[in-house]
């Protein structure tokens, strides 16, 4: 199988190439669709067969539960037994838009998508092509991000055709996704909501809303399996990712003596840099610019792309300048962190 790659138009989706995507939905078949975060895989998850191929064609750990994608807060009453007052304030303020929901699962909802928990995660996503596709198809669409498990995410369809494009029916491709890194994976079921996944939604934002929240470090992540994506190695590129000091006055030093040192060992070295340090990279390596220091948001829009075509250019290494954990920087940090093989 080849998925069939239908364009559509980010802004106004035709109505013909969501209806042909509904078509593949109802059929128990799987769509990629771009979300305001990254592509997502899509299945009517309440389909449990439907779910399982989720699962085959990313190559997916069974016990890793499947977001599930809803077009209005409507839908929520049928996929949990409970909405915290908590929760309706997040939803009053946040939806549409990255922030994905920890609520306890009405046993409607599948046991595969919930990878076996009594939990469902839910959001509702701020990009019109994946609002169409969800309300059109009327149906909750399970959705992870739509790569092979364990890679980076896609954040443009070539990135899912090259992941998936023999093992899924349709592409949705409506060019590459707003904010390039997922949503953050907010759990409301303990006594305090517990941030089990920075992302595009900010703790800072969080914090401003509900009050109290607790941030999961990567080893209470993986201690806990509350949020068992995380266990894995995540993000990764084939290439041996190397972090180095977020310090300005340090950063410079520091990737010079790293790409040096690397270069010793005889590998072949790439480098992701913010734009003041540009100039520090020694002559020689493949760079590429994340973004500002200052700008969290342009960094987080390249990551996974500039992950995968320095990957792609077939080096043994990617030295990565880290940048400061505050806004969006932390979800940065959480995804490089991982990629870099401490997840
Ligand atoms: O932005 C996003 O969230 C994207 C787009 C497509 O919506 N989706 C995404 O899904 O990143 P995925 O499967 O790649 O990551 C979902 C994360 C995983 O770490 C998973 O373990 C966690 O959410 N998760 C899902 N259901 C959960 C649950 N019931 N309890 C705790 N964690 C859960
Ligand atoms: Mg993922």
């Amino acid at each position: 199988m080849t998925a069939r790659l239908i364009p559509v138009d980010p802004a106004s989706p035709d109505p013909g190439a969501i209806r042909e995507a509904t078509h593949v939905l109802a059929a128990g078949g799987l769509v990629a669709f771009p979300t305001e975060t990254v592509y997502g895989l899509g299945a009517d998850a309440l389909n449990a067969r439907a779910v399982e191929r989720i699962f085959e064609a990313k190559g997916r750990p069974t016990d890793n539960p499947i977001i599930v994608h809803l077009a209005d807060e409507a839908a929520l009453a049928a996929i949990v037994t409970d909405v915290p007052p908590s929760a309706r304030t997040l939803i009053a303020r946040c939806w549409p838009g990255p922030l994905t929901l920890v609520l306890p699962a009405s046993p409607v909802v599948p046991v595969v998508t919930r990878g076996g928990l009594p939990t469902v995660a839910v959001r509702m996503p701020a990009h019109p092509v994946a609002l169409a596709l969800i309300r059109a198809a009327g149906c909750p669409v399970a959705a992870p991000s739509a790569n092979r498990s364990g890679r980076p995410s896609p954040t443009t369809a070539r990135h899912v055709q090259a992941d998936l494009g023999e093992r899924i029916d349709v592409i949705l491709d409506a060019g590459p996704t707003p904010l390039g890194v997922e949503s953050t994976v907010l759990d409301l079921t303990g006594a305090t909501p517990t941030v089990l996944r920075p992302g595009g939604l900010t703790v800072e934002t969080l914090q401003a809303i509900v009050g109290e929240v607790a941030v999961a470090t990567l080893q209470m992540q993986a201690a806990l399996a509350r949020s068992p994506g995380t266990q894995y190695r995540h993000y990764a590129p084939r290439a041996r990712v190397v972090l180095v000091n977020a310090l300005p006055e340090r950063a410079g030093a520091d990737l010079d003596a790293a790409v040096r040192r690397l270069w010793d060992q005889g590998l072949r070295v790439g480098v992701m840099v913010t734009a003041e340090s540009a100039d520090r990279v020694p002559p020689g390596a493949v760079v590429r610019v994340m973004g500002p220091r200052g700008d969290p948001r342009v960094i987080a829009a390249n990551l996974f792309a500039q992950l995968r075509e320095l990957d792609d250019a077939g080096l043994d290494a990617i030295v990565v300048e880290a940048i400061p954990e505050e806004g969006l920087g932390r979800a940065v940090m959480d995804r490089l962190r991982r990629a870099a093989g401490a997840g």
